[in-house]
């Protein structure tokens, strides 16, 4: 299927993660989550963190690597996602957890992790296969959110996640023109492109650089406010060039979060670097997520399409998967 039609299929996929909401639930007394994985899985656990900050429900921590953190116990619950399950440092992280954890949730379509779940028991969250692992976000992170709900530990209960659904049906065509008019504006000045936006929407702009990254096969710098204007404004008192174009993301019901990227805003605009903005909707931190990472997620292939680029291979990742093994011995 070609990626366009994969997020398509966001829709469905978050019907799907909805209908099996509470088909898995995890006993255990847990103090912290752990979410560990890399790309396109990895980001999974920065949504789930910053929709425990938003939400509540326990806090997340994020492992993007195979080193496991001294802490991680028997008060961890573990998470591994990693859509192909033949990712190596995930694979490295969860040998190394479970000599820690007796149980550990996996989330994965197949592969070594698939194959380590079924061996040593471990909760396995089964995602369908045929998709490239970006196109998956929808269904692992409400996969998730239901395997947490219904076990007692939840950061976004079936009805916000309900509406989140409705929301995105609904909002779905807009989403798919805007995103024609951030690429054309991408395109037009074809420079070095610095997404910015404000807390608590964070993982929103790593999704946007890595979905840039991935299906348009552009290098992309992130900022995000408050803590853009502790160091990287300094940055521009003496940059060696300003070819850059700026891409920034608010959140208009955010009236802090609004003003501080208007003047970082007035910033770039200072230095004659073009600035472009996108203003989430929805109701809910959930659906505002959900709206940019699909809005991205379209603008990223759009982009592609106009480089005349094929968005769905990643041959990078390939050839350094080829060679990780190696490297880690
Ligand atoms: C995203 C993508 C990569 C992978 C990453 C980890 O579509 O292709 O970012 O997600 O290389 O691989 P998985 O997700 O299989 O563990």
């Amino acid at each position: 299927m070609d990626l366009e039609n994969q997020y398509r299929g966001w829709i469905k996929q978050i019907k799907d993660a909805l209908d099996e909401w509470s088909s898995i639930s995890i006993s255990g007394d847990y103090e912290y989550v752990v979410i560990a994985g890399m790309g396109g899985s990895g980001i999974v656990g920065d949504y789930l963190d910053r929709l425990s900050r938003v939400y509540g429900g326990l806090p997340v921590v994020v492992v993007k690597d195979n080193y496991v953190p001294a802490y991680i116990g028997e008060k961890s619950l573990v998470i591994a996602v990693s859509y192909s399950g033949n990712t190596h440092e995930t694979i490295s992280f969860v040998r190394e957890a479970g000599k820690r954890v007796r149980n550990m949730v996996i989330v994965t379509s197949d592969g070594v992790l698939a194959d380590i779940a079924r061996e040593k028991n471990y909760v396995l969250v089964t995602i369908p296969s045929g998709f490239v692992p970006r196109a998956s976000l929808p269904y692992m992170l409400y996969r998730i959110l239901g395997v947490l709900d219904s076990s007692g530990y939840s950061i976004v209960s079936r009805g916000v996640a309900e509406e989140s659904l409705r929301f995105l049906e609904s909002e779905h065509n807009g989403i798919r023109s805007n995103a024609r008019r951030v690429a054309e504006y991408i395109d037009k000045y074809k420079r070095l492109l610095i997404l910015a936006g404000h807390s608590p929407y964070e993982p929103l702009l790593v999704r946007g650089k890595n979905e840039f990254n991935e299906n348009s096969k552009i290098p992309v710098k992130i900022e995000c406010a408050p803590e853009w204007m502790h160091n990287d404004i300094v940055g521009w008192e003496k940059p060696y060039s300003t070819d850059y174009a700026v891409l920034s993301v608010v959140d208009p019901d955010d009236s802090i979060g609004l003003k501080l990227v208007e003047y970082m805003e007035s910033v770039y605009r200072e230095l004659g670097i073009p600035v472009y903005r996108i203003e989430l909707k929805g109701s809910s931190f959930l659906d505002k997520l959900m709206y940019g990472s699909l809005l991205l997620g379209y603008s990223s292939i759009e982009l592609a399409y106009k480089r005349r680029i094929n968005p769905l291979v990643t041959t990078s990742i390939a050839k350094y998967k080829e060679i990780a093994s190696r490297i880690y011995g």
